[in-house]
């Protein structure tokens, strides 16, 4: 017992130090290191001999100094990120009791949690009689929603497969995120049956080219069944807009799925909530906590407006090794899950919730929308950067435009290289048409202007030294 106590001491050390680390003003972001060198700098190998506690604190020590530092005030990269100590603090815990959420009898206090967390969510989105299930993810979430309206509008198809069906069609907008597609796929629609609807400039569906899309899959004898809006895309940070859509949803008898993996904290601001205006109207609605609401990775929900929807899809009666007939049968959360066994992510979203409190999280979302205004004035401003979207949110798509005649997308490449090579920041890219952008997002509201004035001005340094390189090459030439 001893020595549980002193190598636990010493992990805390260490965690502190990393902190310390991370928040070090010179300290990186990232090494950037090639797998190669990865390989040199740490001992991947598993030996048929153990090894000592002590050796394990030097591989973790070893693990968080090479790994990406997420909660590094220079990191845009990602929607996820910060430091959130009340999360890390319920991840702990939840390793420590190491219970699983299929049952009641299994984690009580767990069960009492999740409904809590859950029935928070549900408020938020303003579903009177809501229900909703936490996740391993945004995609898992979304794949469920599919899931569960595709088995309500094709009563059957649970035990008969789709090939017993007329082909079904799901419409989400080119800039869905993937995993709609995939979950087109796993659930046998077949991912050419995720219609891409066009989108606007600003990367909003277009309601009209929805409704012809409808029409068309209708008169080929298709039966579309479920809409997917995005609240907050992956790239620009659009979001669809439901009040739109709800009379097609009506009018085509269709099931509503709001992916608002990345958009959906807005609810928890009332000066930014009208983003999501008609929500509740939605048959469901996924949100990541693990993105805007800094909880640990990983910690999403699927919220239902029906209650009970969820449970019909999975036949449980007869797992009676698992699922007992008891007097607190119903709250068998395991029986609404795709998974058997799950991680019980509802801690630390709840003591969060707790410590910041419904005021907290509202002034950090405010805040975060607040530093992405900074960022879009600072892009706006400056003469040799090109703001490449219509910023609505947290998302800030950008390029720099070189000094000298180069082409502009390689001049960005090697910029966003740059950084990454000296540790100074990570900023994600993606194309919008064929132009390659920087995506700057902000998840972390420990983040200052000052923080974001050091990034630009790094890119700035970076940027004019890229063009005089290549202009000494062009000169040696
Ligand atoms: C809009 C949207 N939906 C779904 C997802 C998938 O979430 P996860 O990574 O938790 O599976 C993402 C991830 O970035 C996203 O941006």
């Amino acid at each position: 017992m001893k020595e549980h106590t002193k190598i636990l001491n010493e992990f805390l050390r260490l965690f502190d130090n990393y902190q310390n680390e991370v928040n070090r003003e010179d300290s990186k972001v990232l090494l950037d290191l090639s797998p190669n060198e990865l390989k040199q700098k740490f001992d991947f190998s598993i030996d048929r001999k153990g090894i000592s506690y002590e050796a394990l604190l030097n591989a973790i020590e070893n693990y968080l100094s090479l790994s990406v530092k997420t909660g590094h005030k220079q990191f845009f990269n990602q929607l996820f990120g910060g430091y959130n100590l009340s999360s890390i603090l319920g991840e702990m815990t939840t390793s420590i009791a190491n219970t699983s959420m299929y049952t009641y009898e299994m984690s009580p206090v767990a069960t009492l949690i999740e409904l809590e967390v859950i029935q928070k969510m549900c408020d938020h989105v303003g579903y009177e009689d809501g229900d909703g299930i936490l996740t391993s993810g945004g995609s898992l979430s979304n794949l469920q929603a599919m899931l569960t309206a595709r088995n309500k509008y094709f009563p059957g198809v649970m035990e008969q497969g789709t090939q017993a069906f007329p082909k079904m069609t799901a419409f989400v907008s080119e800039e869905a995120h993937y995993s709609l597609e995939k979950a087109g796929s796993i659930l046998g629609l077949g991912t050419r049956q995720v219609i891409k609807v066009k989108t606007d400039i600003s990367g909003r569906i277009i309601v009209s080219e929805l409704e012809r899309e409808l029409e068309e899959s209708i008169n080929n004898n298709e039966k579309p069944f479920f809409i997917g809006l995005t609240a907050g895309t992956t790239l620009k940070g659009a979001f669809d807009s439901i009040q739109e859509v709800l009379p097609l949803v009506k009018k085509y008898n269709l099931w509503l799925h709001i992916d608002g993996s990345w958009g959906a904290s807005v609810l928890l601001s009332k000066k930014h909530r009208h983003l999501v205006e008609g929500i509740k109207e939605a048959h469901s609605v996924t949100w990541n906590p693990h993105k805007t609401m800094n909880i640990s990775v990983s910690c999403s929900a699927l919220l239902v407006k029906e209650k009970g929807v969820l449970e019909r899809n999975y036949s449980t009666d007869k797992i009676d090794y698992l699922f007992h007939k008891n007097k607190n049968e119903t709250y068998d959360l395991g029986k609404k899950s795709l998974q058997c066994g799950r991680r019980v992510d509802a801690l630390k979203l709840w003591l969060s919730w707790k410590y910041y409190g419904d005021n907290g999280y509202e002034k950090r979302t405010d805040k975060l929308v607040e530093l992405a205004q900074y960022v879009t004035e600072k892009v706006q401003n400056h003469p040799k950067i090109e703001l490449m979207n219509i910023p609505s949110f947290l998302n800030i798509c950008f390029r720099w435009l070189p000094n000298i005649e180069l082409d502009v997308n390689p001049f960005n490449l090697e910029l966003r290289e740059s950084l990454l090579k000296d540790g100074l920041g990570m900023v994600n890219y993606g194309y919008i048409d064929k132009d390659l952008t920087f995506r700057l997002v902000l998840t972390n509201p420990e983040i200052d202007k000052e923080d974001i004035d050091t990034l630009f001005s790094n890119m700035e340094k970076m940027a004019i030294e890229i063009s005089t390189n290549h202009t000494k090459k062009a000169i040696a030439w």
